[in-house]
C-alpha cells in the first residue's frame, strides 16, 4: 500500500511540473515530427538584427513617406482603400479654418449642381430640425424640441462659412456633430445651399432679374 501512495504522490508531482510550465516562454525549439515551415530564418517585425548600423531588422520610410490608402470612410474619395487625400492636410477645406480664424468663402465651386446637391442633404439631415427655410419650426420641434436655432436669419448671415462648417462637423451646444455622418463635400454643398436659403428670406424686390420680376405673385 505504501508503494501506491509513493507512485501516486510522485505522478501528482510529475503533472503538477508538466502543467506548471505551461505559459512559460522558452527560446529552445519545441520538439516537432512535422515543423511545417514553422521556423524560417528571417526577422520579425520591430526586431533587432546584426546587419544594419542602427541594430534595427526594419529600415524607416524614407522622410516624407505618404500613406496610400487607410480605412477613411468619412472623406470624399469613395472608396476606403484608395484615398489620396489620407492625411486630409488642407485645414480650409478639411476644417473649415484659415490660421486661427473662420473660412469665409465655400472652397467649392458654387454651381447648380452644387446647390441642388445641398438642398437633397440639407433636406435630409438639417430641415427635421431647422425647417425647410432654416427658421428653426422643424418637425422635431412638434415632437418637443426646444431651443431649435434660426439658421437663415439676418444674423447667420454674417456667421463666416467655416464657422458653419465646424458646427456641422462637431455640432455646438445641444446639436450633435454631423461629421461623421455628412461627407466633407456635402458639409459645403449644405452650406452653399444655406446662404441660398438665407438670402431667400432676406431678399427685395431689386435681387430679382428685372426680366422674370412679372412673374412674382403678391
Ligand atoms: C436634432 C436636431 C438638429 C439637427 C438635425 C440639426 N441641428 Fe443645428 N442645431 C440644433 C440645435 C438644438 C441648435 C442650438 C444649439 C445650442 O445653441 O445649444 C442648433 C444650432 C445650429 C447652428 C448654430 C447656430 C448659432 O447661432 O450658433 C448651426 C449653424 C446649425 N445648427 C446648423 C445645422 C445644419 C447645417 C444642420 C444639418 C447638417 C443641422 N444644424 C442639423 C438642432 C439640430
Amino acid at each position: 500500500m505504501r508503494w501506491v501512495f509513493l507512485g501516486l504522490a510522485i505522478l501528482t508531482a510529475l503533472v503538477i511540473r508538466a502543467m506548471g510550465t505551461r505559459g512559460t516562454v522558452s527560446d529552445r525549439r519545441p520538439l516537432m515530427a512535422f515543423s511545417d515551415m514553422d521556423f524560417q530564418p528571417r526577422y520579425n517585425p520591430q526586431a533587432a538584427g546584426p546587419f544594419f548600423a542602427d541594430g534595427r531588422a526594419m529600415r524607416s520610410p524614407p522622410a516624407g513617406t505618404v500613406p496610400f490608402g487607410g480605412a477613411d470612410y468619412a472623406s470624399d474619395a469613395g472608396s476606403p482603400r484608395q484615398n489620396p487625400d489620407f492625411l486630409r492636410e488642407d485645414d480650409a477645406y478639411y476644417r473649415g479654418k484659415q490660421g486661427n480664424g473662420w473660412v469665409t468663402a465655400n472652397p467649392l465651386r458654387v454651381d447648380m449642381d452644387l446647390l441642388q446637391r445641398g438642398q437633397e442633404r440639407y433636406g435630409i439631415f438639417c430641415a427635421p430640425c431647422h425647417g425647410a427655410t432654416g427658421t428653426g419650426n422643424g418637425v422635431m420641434v412638434q415632437y418637443g424640441m426646444v431651443g431649435v436655432a434660426s439658421i437663415t436669419d439676418a444674423l447667420h448671415a454674417l456667421m463666416p462659412d467655416g464657422q458653419y462648417f465646424d458646427v456641422i462637423s462637431n455640432g455646438k451646444g445641444r446639436m450633435m456633430p454631423y461629421g461623421s455622418q455628412i461627407k466633407v463635400r456635402d458639409r459645403w454643398a449644405i452650406i452653399a445651399y444655406l446662404r441660398a436659403l438665407a438670402r431667400s428670406q432676406n431678399a427685395s424686390l431689386s435681387d430679382v432679374p428685372e426680366s422674370i420680376r412679372g412673374e412674382l405673385k403678391p
